[in-house]
């Protein structure tokens, strides 16, 4: 038996949010019924290993994120992004659709809660920035989320209010499709998305997910399951 607990869900930033534990049989880490996820990387899909892509970047003991987009890079949060993160999550109009805007506190946490998912999974969401200027853009990446019981692996982001509307979203967003499907070897990709969030489900839509449920998340809010299979 694998003990796999997942600290209390940052994205979950409401009263009633809750630690999960979670106890998972057998080797798998993500033991869904209807998700497979693979350690070993999908090299025989595309040529690009996990074991080929370790050392290329010295930040970090784990996987590189991906690679630049057109526009856009990735690379791994840490502290000194606090600023940045800080005032991305305090944004009461980026936080829209979550419990409410995240304090300090809480930002710094939501960093840690990346750099843990860093080490321990080979994924996280990752700073985007600009390509060119090498201005903050905002996050994007993907985490492992509870859907009614099961573990799936989410793409999420978040785009600062001055730059959003220019396809950053969906451009970081379909690398991290990309990128779960040819490097980590997902088999299957979601996005929770609040229901009245409709640029974030014209982001999941234009990067090929599909409108599957509505369900109700651990804080007791609506939420939309978009999907899609990446194999
Ligand atoms: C969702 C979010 C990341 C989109 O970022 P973005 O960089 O502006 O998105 P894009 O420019 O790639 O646009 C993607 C689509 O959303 C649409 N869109 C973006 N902002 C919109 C708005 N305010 N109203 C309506 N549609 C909008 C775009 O028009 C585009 O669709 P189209 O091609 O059909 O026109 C951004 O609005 C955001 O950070 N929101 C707050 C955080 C959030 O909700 N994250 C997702 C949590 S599930």
């Amino acid at each position: 038996m694998l003990s796999f607990r997942l600290a209390a869900d940052p994205w979950c930033s409401g009263p009633t949010c809750q630690p999960v534990t979670l106890e998972i049989a057998g080797s798998n880490p993500v033991g869904s019924a209807n998700f497979e996820y693979t350690d070993a990387p999908s090299a025989a899909r595309t040529g690009r290993s996990l074991a080929a892509r370790r050392p290329v970047r010295g930040d970090t003991d784990g996987v590189p994120p991906p690679d630049p987009t057109a526009r856009l890079t990735f690379r791994e949060m840490t502290v000194d992004d606090l600023d940045v993160m800080a005032a991305l999550l305090g944004d009461p109009v980026v936080m829209a659709y979550s419990a409410h805007p995240k304090d300090r506190a809480e930002a710094l946490a939501w960093i840690e809660w990346n750099q843990h998912l860093y080490r321990e999974r080979d994924f996280g969401l990752w700073i985007v920035e600009e390509r060119e200027t090498r201005r903050f853009v905002g996050d994007c990446g993907l985490t492992p989320q509870e859907v009614d019981g099961t573990i799936e692996i989410e793409v999420g982001y978040h785009v600062s209010v001055a730059l959003q509307r220019r396809g950053y979203a969906t451009e970081a967003a379909a690398a991290c499709r990309a990128y779960a499907r040819d490097v980590l070897g997902l088999e299957r990709l979601i996005a929770l998305i609040h229901p009245d969030n409709v640029p974030s489900q014209r982001v999941a839509e234009k990067i090929g997910l599909r409108f599957e449920r509505a369900t109700i998340g651990p804080s007791g809010r609506p939420r939309r399951v978009y999907g899609a299979s990446l194999v």
